[in-house]
């Protein structure tokens, strides 16, 4: 049993990906000089891009987590974001960089970013590695964005289908077959 077996293409290979992770670094770097920069990773899609980038991100900063759930066992979202643990340390007057896998509806992001405004953090900016615009409900941007991927279910790189395949060292569109 192979992991790439149930998959129909590589979108992103682990070699593409460690590029464009270091130049996100780089620019994070860049704009968060002298700024009180939290890093937020989103359980757990987001923990393997999380671990690539802070390592490429040459300032002082803290890290913490947060998970949401909007998937369950499906492809699609089901609409309702739902908090299932909460970040360890307040946010107040941080400069918060929310890490997130992948921007679809847009419906987590924009619940997350709402809330950490409303907390008093002292800017709220979203990087995430993959952005699915298609998919969007409602209207949200990513501030550093990895990779656009096309309207397809894709995992690998941290990215699930059921809880299996986040350990595929690179982005691949799930095979139909695997779902339907
Ligand atoms: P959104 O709230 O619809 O933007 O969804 C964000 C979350 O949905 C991501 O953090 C992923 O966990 C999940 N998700 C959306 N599209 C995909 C996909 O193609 N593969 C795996 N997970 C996905």
């Amino acid at each position: 049993m192979n992991l790439h077996q149930d998959t129909c293409m590589v979108l992103f290979d682990q070699e593409t990906i460690a590029k464009r992770v270091a130049e996100l670094g780089r620019q994070i770097t860049r704009d968060y000089q002298g700024k009180n920069l939290l890093m937020i990773c989103t359980l757990r899609g987001a923990s393997v891009f999380f671990c690539d980038l802070i390592r490429h991100i040459d300032l002082p900063l803290k890290i913490d987590f947060i998970a949401t759930s909007s998937y369950g066992c499906s492809t699609t979202t089901s609409g309702e974001v739902r908090m299932i643990k909460d970040t360890s340390e307040s946010v107040k007057g941080k400069d918060v960089v929310i890490v997130e896998d992948i921007i679809d509806s847009g419906l987590t992001l924009s619940f997350l970013k709402k809330m950490f405004e409303a907390r008093e953090a002292a800017s709220v900016k979203v990087c995430t590695m993959l952005d699915k615009p298609e998919g969007r409900k409602v209207d949200f941007k990513g501030d550093y964005v990895g990779f656009e991927v096309p309207n397809a279910f894709v995992v690998g790189y941290g990215l699930d289908y059921a809880e299996k395949y986040r350990n595929l060292p690179d982005v691949c569109v799930l095979d139909p077959k695997i779902y339907s």
